[in-house]
């Protein structure tokens, strides 16, 4: 008889963007040459400087457990970064370093949300924060957006009820690839201050923004904003480390102090060398990030034009992140060879069997009518799979 799943793990849905992207794998491992928009990754190899920081650190002895909320170098190296960047000074002990920044969130849920605590989640939003709030036993409050993608702040402030605690912004965004402007953040966190909520601000792709477009923290808004926001962020797409599995939170004390005791009794410390490759790569200079941040700026600005005059579609601008997000909704109720597009689902499904091309449906960021697009990926990848769409598009009744 098998055994029974908890009620907690056998409801909870698997991450969508991880499925596309392990069936993209298998069908490449089979020698498909698939064009793979899918994978929210940088394509680039982790500078060597930092990868020779850990091999350093792994040959100087420096394998063993360490304090569970990580090295006191990395914690005051990601303190001075933040400080550098967005004047907020925080004391390395209100911040915590874990396995990535989606563990960081993890860690910030199973502290701040009690069974029945209602989270505003502004769509489109990252596809994990749904169900990590579940998993810490709240409820998820989708509260879509104006249909630019830009957080709606009427709609924020009219979905609080006296159980609402918190509100997860996004900022650049993944998928749309807006960056809030000041004004915006300065909305969301007066509503948060007006209902006293908390504020979980995801940064993981801060410093991947166009040239003319700076990341704005909520933490940086003077008064009260560093004891309501906690943040999240990551060394994983700065710096080409997503397989390191190093990101960490900043917050107020009581909340850094409670993740840190949560991680001494689960995870306790993240990857010994990784964390020291991270202060490798907070404390480098910008060369380690600069020249990747340009090369997704010159594709930023292919697929941009190609989303436009090639496929012909709508799209929110490309302020950050590389992920463009098209609307793909005028294109439903149409069909391939029979196939009738219902939704981003059934049209995703389209492009890779008859295509071969790896997108991922709004509808795993909770906004149906959208398809998202990484542009992680070479110059030559983005004209040959908007080469490939275009087939399919024109061919589509
Ligand atoms: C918006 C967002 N937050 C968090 C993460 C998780 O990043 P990490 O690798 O640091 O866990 C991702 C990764 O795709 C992301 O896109």
């Amino acid at each position: 008889m098998p055994l029974r799943i908890a009620s907690r793990a056998a409801n909870l849905a698997p991450s969508v963007t991880l499925e596309i992207d392990a069936l993209a794998k298998s069908l490449a491992a089979r020698g498909e040459d698939l064009v793979a928009f899918g994978a929210g990754e940088p394509d680039f190899d982790t500078p060597t400087p930092i990868a020779d920081a850990a091999v350093t650190a792994i040959r100087g002895g420096k394998t063993r457990y360490t304090l569970a909320s990580g090295i006191p170098e990395l914690r005051a190296a990601i303190a001075e970064d933040f400080r550098r960047r967005h004047g907020v000074a925080y004391t390395p002990d209100q911040i915590v370093v874990g396995n990535g920044a989606k563990h960081a969130i993890h860690d910030a849920f199973q502290v701040l949300i009690d069974p029945g605590d209602e989270v505003l989640l502004p769509s489109p939003y990252w596809v994990s924060y749904a169900e990590m709030v579940r998993l810490s036993g709240g409820v998820p409050v989708v509260v879509p957006s104006d249909g630019s993608c830009r957080p709606a702040l009427e709609r924020l402030a009219a979905a609080c009820t006296p159980r609402t605690r918190g509100i997860v912004i996004n900022s650049p965004n993944n998928p749309s690839g807006a960056v809030y402007t000041r004004a915006e953040l300065s909305g969301i966190l007066e509503i948060a201050r007006g209902k006293d909520l908390w504020i979980l601000s995801d940064e993981v792709y801060e410093r991947i923004t166009r040239p003319d477009i700076r990341h704005v923290s909520p933490a940086s808004l003077g008064g009260d904003a560093p004891e309501r926001v906690i943040i999240a962020s990551s060394v994983s797409k700065t710096f080409a480390m997503t397989g390191w599995r190093i990101g960490y939170l900043a917050g107020p004390s009581p909340v850094a102090k409670a993740a840190a005791v949560l991680q001494s009794q689960t995870t306790s410390n993240p990857n010994t060398p990784a964390q020291w490759a991270s202060v490798a790569a907070l404390r480098g200079d910008s060369r380690l990030f600069q020249g990747m941040i340009d090369e997704y700026d010159r594709r930023r600005r292919r697929i941009e034009e190609a989303i436009a005059t090639t496929l012909r579609l709508e799209c929110p601008p490309l302020q950050g992140t590389f992920f463009a997000f098209p609307r793909v909704e005028p294109l439903f109720g149409r069909s391939f060879e029979g196939e009738v597009v219902k939704d981003s689902a059934t049209l995703a499904s389209l492009l890779l069997k008859k295509a071969r091309v790896v997108t991922v449906p709004g509808s795993a960021f909770g906004a149906e009518g959208y398809l998202r697009f990484s542009y992680a990926t070479s110059l030559e990848r983005i004209d040959e799979g908007m080469r490939r769409i275009k087939t399919l598009l024109t061919a589509l009744r």
